[in-house]
């Protein structure tokens, strides 16, 4: 099984303060043991300028096949990381997001709630998480089966889909 590079940025202005710990950026880590390698973290605050650069140095300087963001979804007027993931990506993965809120709309009603979005720059793709360890771990359970299929085409580690009639 390919290990995918995974960069992990979690957007918090309390974690960014140090008024909270980030418990969100380990839970991706966790749950993506399996999955891939770390190959960068970062802890930003719920700053749009501040995400959007650290998305293109990320894509740029091809460090990782996927970035997941968490936090920053929702609707309080700091919550800007999907503006920040929109202002960069070139090609949008809508179907992402779609299977994170089917999936989570199973759980708790509030999936609604999330605005996360995903996209590609370069040869990245940009995933958007939800801010709560639980929410994390529910949207990586509803996304890693089939992420690394879409990682491999994006790489040209493989042709196609196969072919279906
Ligand atoms: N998705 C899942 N799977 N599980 C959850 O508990 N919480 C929701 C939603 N998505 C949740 C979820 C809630 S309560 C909010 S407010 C939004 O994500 C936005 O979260 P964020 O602002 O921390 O990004």
């Amino acid at each position: 099984m390919s290990m995918y590079r995974i960069a992990v940025i979690t957007a918090s202005d309390r974690c960014a303060a140090g008024e909270r710990q980030d418990l969100s950026g380990p839970a991706v880590e966790e749950a993506c043991l399996e999955f891939g390698e770390v190959a960068s973290r970062k802890l930003l605050p719920d700053d749009r300028a501040a995400i959007r650069e650290e998305l293109i140095r990320l894509c740029e300087e091809d460090l990782a096949d996927v970035v997941f963001t968490t936090g920053g979804t929702g609707f309080s007027p700091r919550d800007v990381t999907p503006e920040a993931t929109l202002d960069v990506v070139e090609r949008l993965a809508p179907g992402i997001p779609e299977a994170m809120r089917a999936y989570s709309a199973q759980k708790t009603n509030r999936a609604m709630l999330s605005r996360a979005a995903a996209g590609i720059r370069g040869r990245t793709l940009i995933v958007n998480l939800p801010g709560s360890p639980k929410a994390v771990r529910e949207c990586l359970e509803a996304i890693l089966p089939a992420l690394g299929h879409g990682l491999d085409i994006l790489r040209q580690r493989e042709g196609n889909c196969g072919a279906v009639e």
